[in-house]
């Protein structure tokens, strides 16, 4: 099952940060890859990327011109499109969790930034919310990809990285040039 993050709505300069950051949890926290839309900054997509070549993959960073056409493209292949949404089934207390997963089947995670189109509410087979407050994306990814994952993603062996921490309860301990299969 491939896992991918559709981060939508990124404005130049204002989202860098957060779009790098639900760049970075898409990563650690299990996804496969990340798709943006829009005008994305070089150096956003450079950042990502070096966090790849120094800690690990796989993990696919790409930019596309349209959401439309990704979710398309998407369930055409036989996808399932989740969108993020504070409005959406909670996580909790609901079963939308346990029917995404009786899909079987490659999941897209949608994450807005400011108002996302309606479009987005109706192109998706489910809006999930992580509670229904208002916070934010990064958040919301978070906290959807551990539970998808049960948790075992934080046990993930990235491959082909530089470093690669040794777990220690004080101070820094990295060993290099770590399993390049
Ligand atoms: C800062 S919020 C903006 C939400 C905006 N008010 C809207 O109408 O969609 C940015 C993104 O964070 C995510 N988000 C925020 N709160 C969430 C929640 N409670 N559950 C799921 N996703 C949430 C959604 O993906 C949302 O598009």
């Amino acid at each position: 099952m491939q896992v991918f993050v559709l981060r939508i709505g990124h404005r130049p300069g204002r989202d860098r940060r957060v779009s790098t950051h639900v760049g970075l949890v898409a990563r650690a926290f299990g996804a496969d890859g990340i798709i943006y839309v829009g005008n994305v900054e070089k150096s956003l997509l450079e950042s990502l990327r070096k966090v790849v070549e120094t800690w690990g993959g796989p993990f696919s960073i790409e930019v596309a011109p349209s959401y439309k056409q990704v979710i398309t493209y998407w369930k055409e292949r036989g996808g399932v499109v989740v969108h993020l949404t504070m409005y959406g089934e909670n996580i909790e207390g609901s079963d939308v969790l346990e029917r995404i997963k009786a899909y079987g089947r490659d999941i897209l995670i949608v994450v807005g930034a400011e108002k996302v189109p309606a479009d987005v509410y109706e192109l998706a087979d489910f809006n999930v919310a992580v509670g229904n407050q208002p916070h934010s994306e990064v958040a919301a990814l978070a906290v959807f990809l551990d539970r998808l994952y049960g948790g075992k993603e934080l046990l993930k062996k990235f491959k082909g990285g530089r470093l690669a921490i040794i777990p220690s309860p004080r101070g820094k301990k990295l060993i290099g040039a770590v399993d390049h299969e």
